[in-house]
């Protein structure tokens, strides 16, 4: 099971809207999918077309990992909370109550940094399991970003053209490189996805050569530029892959070459 994990705490870089669409190539290749909100904005969830104000805490994310800390069963307590989509991706839904997660774990033992892990461990000896789960997280660290780390295979970081974006990209890094070396999940991979590109622009030209000088092994090589159809599709309700905006052929075309590239770096499936 290939766990990939959307952060970077700089907001809007299009974390939400590559994890939406990742988990759709995912499930348009036939492979079965699990897409987890973890953000109290429940962004990814609006976007999937579930009304996560309609949701009791319990039926989002936040009853599993409660579950989780009552050392529940975990593919029964997933599959009990999961719906599915329009377009046939399973989601986890996020709920409002998560602006309170990140207290709920640090008061949890070992700061709940092995409850989405132990989640993953049991659901992927159950029969009905998924091949690939995408983690949409919020824009920051703490002990969220950690929990997820710690249960990702990889985590993919949106990197939009801007100076700040750097900053983020740096703290990412050491997040990454702590999990790794303090032995909590030492085989944790980093992408870099470029998003959001004016490759016509200077400015951008000036931002892509200073990525490639420094982080050059781990960029990824599709690049996704502005695109409405990325912003419209969200108040579709949709994946580039339903909908049938100008530009959507191009997108999806995007997303299926870089879950090809996934697929190339971590083994099909
Ligand atoms: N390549 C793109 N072209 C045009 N619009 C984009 C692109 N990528 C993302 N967007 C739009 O930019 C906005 C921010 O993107 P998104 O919500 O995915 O960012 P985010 O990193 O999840 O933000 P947050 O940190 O707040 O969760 C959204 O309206 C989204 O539709
Ligand atoms: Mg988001």
């Amino acid at each position: 099971m290939h766990v990939y994990a959307l952060s970077l705490e700089k907001g809007g870089c299009g974390k939400t809207a590559l994890a939406i669409n990742i988990a759709a190539a995912f499930q348009q290749i036939g492979l079965r999918v699990l897409l987890i909100d973890l953000d109290a904005q429940a962004s990814a969830t609006h976007w999937l077309g579930v009304d996560s104000e309609a949701l009791q805490a319990d039926e989002s994310v936040l009853g599993v990992l409660n579950d989780a800390m009552k050392n529940r069963v975990s593919a029964q307590s997933v599959r009990s909370r999961v719906r599915e989509t329009d377009e046939g991706v399973h989601l986890l839904a996020a709920h409002g109550m998560m602006a309170s997660l990140p207290a709920q774990l640090s008061s949890a033992p070992l700061g709940g940094l092995f409850l989405l892990k132990q989640v993953f461990t049991d659901l992927a000896q159950a029969t009905d399991t998924y091949d690939v789960v995408v983690l949409d997280l919020p824009p920051a660290r703490g002990p969220v970003l950690a929990m997820a780390l710690a249960a990702s295979t990889r985590c993919l970081a949106p990197v939009q053209p801007e100076d700040l974006v750097v900053r983020a990209l740096k703290a990412l890094i050491t997040s990454v490189q702590q999990v790794q070396a303090n032995g909590v999940n030492p085989d944790l991979q980093l992408s870099i996805i470029r998003n959001k590109y004016a490759p016509r622009s200077n400015g951008d030209r000036i931002f892509d050569q200073l990525l490639r000088d420094h982080y050059a092994s781990q960029m990824v090589q599709a690049v996704f530029p502005i695109r409405a159809v990325l912003r419209d599709s969200a108040a579709m309700q949709q994946t580039v892959f339903r909908y049938t905006g100008t530009d959507a052929t191009e997108v999806r075309a995007l997303f299926l070459q870089l879950i090809e590239e996934l697929m190339v770096l971590d083994g099909r499936g």
